[in-house]
């Protein structure tokens, strides 16, 4: 079965493909869509394409090894699952699909403040697998609460995620329709209509919820509760919040979103164990640099004093291998993950992670690389 998938889904974009002919528009357009004239999410792409990495060779025969550990934990491959709120609209019950799928293979699942399931369904599903992504309330009691719901269900790792001082505009979910409420308009009834199975797995799931926001807030009403979620959550961060967040979460805490190298090191400063470069998948600045781009001087500024992790455009283990190689020890993905669900359900999350297993281990064979700390050493610009 799975060699019979490799022949036909060889590459991450087969999952897009097959996802996109599977998801009704408006749902294809929310995990699709960038921000502004999606300027960002194709500079993401170019940008990893302008990163070469020079093989040696004569070096024996090796069999690369891609386990990793971050923060104490053993990992199976140096990457794992972003968080992807609201995933629900790309295939049903999909967060309970990576929580397992996660657990199965020993990589990160990251739940979205905006999960469509609660921590406390989640959590034991991925088994020590899984880090809580915290939209940071300005209520401190709800804060309090979240981050006890958090480590309670057994999430070890928190992304404190910073990017998001404004919602963004993203003209192309306004123009498919979707509003704060997510519908369901005519519109969207009919994209569903003429994607049957996604609608029948929709209805048997029902309409995506918000069960981790669902009990600090009064109205049922979707429109108010979404507004009501956007007026709690936004741009409330600084650093005296983040230095009262440091205080209350003990576990690892990684900052969601920096670009700037002097944010990072200000992050180090005030107690972070991580840094996530990130430029929300293109979704929240248009004018953003690639994170790829902005990786080598956050590496930099950081020195080694906490862990460096990226996300945005990656799309294969030769991605992985650049990130790597540019100073990052970890790397996330959030949209590739989505694609796969919503293309073969829970084959597809297993699916996804073996092909960029194969991948990356395929490019480190072919560049001489027997460990991931080799990487950097194969960055063309080491050797001008
Ligand atoms: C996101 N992302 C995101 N980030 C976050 O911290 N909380 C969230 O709830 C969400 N929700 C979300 C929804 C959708 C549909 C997308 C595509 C992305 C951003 C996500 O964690 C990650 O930074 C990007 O997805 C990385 O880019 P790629 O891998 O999608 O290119």
């Amino acid at each position: 079965m799975s060699a019979d998938l490799m022949s036909r889904y060889p590459a991450i974009s087969d999952l897009e493909a097959l996802a996109r002919r599977r998801m009704p528009g408006f749902a294809w357009e929310f995990l699709d869509s960038g921000t502004g004239s999606d300027e960002a999410t194709a500079r993401n792409r170019a940008a990893f394409s302008q990163v070469a990495l020079t093989p040696r060779f004569m070096r024996g025969q090796f069999e690369p090894a891609i386990d990793t550990t971050l923060f104490g934990v053993p990992y199976s491959a140096p990457f794992g699952i972003a968080p992807v709120g609201m995933n629900s609209l790309a295939w049903p019950a999909t967060d309970r699909i990576l929580a397992a799928a996660a657990a199965r293979n020993r990589i990160p699942y990251s739940m979205s403040t905006a999960a469509n399931a609660s921590p406390e369904t989640l959590g034991p599903l991925a088994q020590g697998m899984g880090w809580f992504q915290l939209y940071p309330p300005r209520n401190p009691n709800i804060r309090t609460d979240l981050l006890a719901r958090a480590r309670d269900s057994g999430f070890t790792t928190l992304l404190v995620t910073v990017d998001v001082p404004a919602i963004s505009r993203r003209e192309r979910q306004i123009r498919a329709g979707i509003g704060a409420g997510f519908g369901p308009t005519p519109k969207m009834i009919w994209q569903s209509a003429l994607r049957p199975s996604w609608a029948l797995a929709t209805l048997r799931e029902g309409r995506p919820q918000l069960p981790m926001l669902e009990r600090y807030l009064s109205t049922k009403d979707t429109q108010k509760f979404l507004a009501l979620v956007g007026a709690e959550l936004n741009g409330t961060f600084d650093w005296p919040y983040f230095d009262a967040l440091r205080k209350e979460w003990g576990g690892p805490l990684v900052l969601k979103g920096l670009l700037h190298p002097e944010d990072a090191r200000l992050a180090v400063e005030h107690g972070a164990d991580g840094i996530l470069v990130s430029n929300h998948g293109g979704r929240q600045l248009d004018g953003a640099p690639a994170s790829i781009t902005a990786l080598p001087a956050i590496a930099r500024a950081v020195q080694g004093r906490a862990s460096v992790l990226l996300d945005s455009g990656v799309r294969s283990g030769l991605d992985i291998a650049r990130a790597l190689a540019l100073g990052a020890d970890f790397v996330l993905m959030g949209r590739p993950f989505m694609y796969a669900v919503a293309a073969l359900g829970a084959r597809g999350a297993d699916h996804a992670v073996r092909v960029l297993r194969e991948d990356l281990i395929n490019n480190m064979s072919n560049l001489g690389c027997a460990t991931l700390d080799e990487l950097p050493e194969r960055l063309s610009s080491a050797h001008d």
